[in-house]
């Protein structure tokens, strides 16, 4: 699906994008060694076009989080936060995913024609997430509003440059709200995530309330848009390729609804390409990059690279999908892959169950329009019958 990007891989492994004002790296062994050495690639004070990262951030910028963040201060909030997504915790999830799953698939192919991306997609993984966190059933509609808002300050803040007031009105609604349950949770304790993190433990120090809300809308951020692409592209994927989806209608299983969803994060990668700051001039693919440059590492790219993955542009749920980079690599590496591959094959499992037989309705899908950027790639409807 990116012919630009075999061009890149072959023509300009090194491509100074101007419009992103930052270096393009596109083959997988380049994408690696920048995402393998935080230590010459920061991720603190990131710039998109120019801009620092955090200045157009509904977020307060100068709070510490795992995403914005280099050791040491990284390796404390991943040791602090990594007990909650240990694969026991996550594992002991699938019933209640599976519910999840169930009901919103039930909801949706009740009717003839619906948008995949309103009825299963968007939902599951917010609702997944606010149980997760422990918010209180009578603000979890809140909670959906502000995860909504903050979801589309991406796009929004990447096509204007900034986040509009609404958004910041959002942000701060939220952040009152976490700190006020952190707090509740310090005192009394109920075994969600957020009295865990509060809680320290184990040689492991509380986060003060500022960190997890900082935590919390990362989760958001981080975990909700990308497994709703994850799913909108994975069914794209299928409908797209009638073989593939066949071979999935006579064998329906979870190891199968799994493999569809590996290969969708390689095919059509809901991150595209993720930003480093250079700390020093360093030598990357043949070429020369001076200290303080912004560095984009084109994840989709290198999930396409025929160096690593043969036959990089068939979608082949049985192909062998090891060191795919749709997680990323190194110390970032999602810290919420095990959820993702437990929630998209317990939904795809559900659908196939459900509604074998999908195919586009007349409405064509669109894309979310990331400001022309390639961070992220996704449908924002995907009307289905
Ligand atoms: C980090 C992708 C789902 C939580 C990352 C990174 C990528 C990524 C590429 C690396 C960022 C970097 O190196 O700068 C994805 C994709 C997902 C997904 C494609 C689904 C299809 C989730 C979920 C959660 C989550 C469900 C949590 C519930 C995180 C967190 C980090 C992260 C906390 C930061 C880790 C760190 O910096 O140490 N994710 N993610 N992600 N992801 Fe995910």
């Amino acid at each position: 699906p990116y012919p630009y990007f075999v061009e890149l891989r072959e023509k300009a492994p090194l491509f100074w994008l101007k419009s992103l004002e930052a270096h393009v790296v596109s083959r997988y062994e380049d994408v690696t060694y920048v995402l393998k050495n935080p230590a010459l690639f920061s991720s603190v004070d990131i710039r998109v076009k120019g801009q620092l990262a955090k200045d157009r951030s509904p977020l307060d910028g100068s709070v510490a989080n795992l995403v914005n963040s280099d050791p040491p201060v990284h390796t404390r909030l991943r040791g602090l936060v990594s007990r909650a997504f240990i694969p026991k915790r996550i594992s002991e999830m699938e019933p209640r995913v599976l519910e999840l799953s169930k009901g919103f698939v039930a909801e949706m192919t009740a009717h003839e024609e619906f948008d995949f991306m309103d009825g299963l997609a968007s939902p599951l993984p917010v609702t997944v997430i606010s149980e997760m966190l422990g918010i209180e059933v009578s603000r979890r509609r809140d909670f959906k509003r502000w995860s909504d808002s903050l979801i589309h300050s991406g796009a929004q803040t990447l096509r204007d440059g900034k986040p509009s007031e609404e958004v910041v009105r959002n942000a701060h609604e939220m952040r009152d709200y976490m700190a006020e349950i952190a707090e509740k949770r310090r005192r009394e304790p109920t075994g969600d995530l957020i009295s865990l993190l509060v809680q320290g433990g184990e040689g492991a120090e509380p986060l003060t309330p500022q960190e997890v809300n900082s935590f919390a809308i990362i989760l958001l951020i981080a975990g909700n848009e990308t497994t709703t692409n994850l799913l909108g592209n994975s069914l794209l994927a299928l409908i797209r390729n009638p073989e593939q989806y066949d071979w999935l209608r006579r064998n329906p299983t979870r190891e199968a609804c799994a493999r569809v969803s590996e290969e969708t994060l390689r095919y059509d990668s809901p991150v595209m390409g993720l930003l480093r700051r250079t700390t020093q001039d360093v030598e990357l693919s043949g070429g020369k990059v001076p200290a303080g440059s912004s560095v984009m590492a084109l994840l989709a790219s290198a999930n396409h690279d025929p160096r690593k993955f043969s036959n990089p542009e068939r979608f082949d749920p049985e192909r062998e999908t090891n060191g795919l980079m749709s997680f990323g690599h190194g110390i970032h590496f999602c810290l919420g892959a095990p959820l993702t591959r437990l929630e998209a094959p317990v939904a795809l499992k559900e659908l196939m169950e459900r509604a074998p037989r999908l195919g586009l309705a007349s409405r064509q899908p669109e894309r979310i329009d990331y400001g022309g950027s390639f961070f992220l790639r996704g449908p924002r409807s995907l009307w289905l019958r």
